[in-house]
């Protein structure tokens, strides 16, 4: 699978069967968040993976939809800013790491033929609650992981010539 051909084969999954994914593909999928590039090579993130049953069932706390919590895995996207890098400015770097990340295993697990959803709207209280996570770590970003059981009908997007601007604002 060329890039190209890999950025327009993810699509968001909510439905996953409910088939473990196997040890060595979650393996590959990991391996490709560790790569990604953070600010100033801090890597002041980590991601939990959850897959113990009695665990996602816990986590059908933290999000509406079942499609969620059924997925053999969820992968938990967490980062701490005190460790982050810092601008100037005081503009902190952990969310825009830890999203770039998650991109990268979402798309690691595109390849691998898995279904992802990045999932945002959590509430963070009960996920830190659930899963132990400290109060100075920020939970930023969540995704499941296993395979598809629909075929995601594709989202358009707007055109290049709304989202580009050239030379200036
Ligand atoms: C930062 C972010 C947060 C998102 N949060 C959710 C979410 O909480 N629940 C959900 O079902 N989809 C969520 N999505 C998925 C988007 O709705 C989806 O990516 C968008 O509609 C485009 O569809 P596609 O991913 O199939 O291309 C989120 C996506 C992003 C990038």
């Amino acid at each position: 699978m060329t890039f190209q051909e890999l950025i327009r084969a993810r699509h968001s999954v909510r439905r996953y069967r409910p088939d473990p994914v196997p040890q060595d593909l979650l393996s590959r999928v990991l391996e490709a968040g560790r790569i990604a590039p953070t600010a100033c090579n801090l890597q002041a993130f980590s991601l939990i993976v959850v897959t113990e049953p009695g665990m996602r069932r816990r986590m059908q706390a933290v999000y509406a939809d079942d499609w969620f919590w059924q997925a053999p895995v969820l992968l938990v996207g967490c980062a701490e800013p005190a460790k982050a890098w810092k601008r100037r400015d005081g503009w902190n770097s952990a969310e825009v790491d830890l999203a770039i990340v998650m991109d990268h295993v979402i798309l690691a697990a595109t390849e691998a033929g898995l279904g992802t959803c990045w999932v945002c709207a959590f509430n963070e209280a009960k996920t830190k609650e659930i899963l132990g996570i400290p109060p100075q770590v920020r939970v930023v970003a969540m995704t499941p992981l296993g395979y598809p059981d629909v075929s995601p009908r594709p989202v358009g997007r707007k055109p290049l010539a709304q989202l580009v601007r050239r030379e200036r604002w």
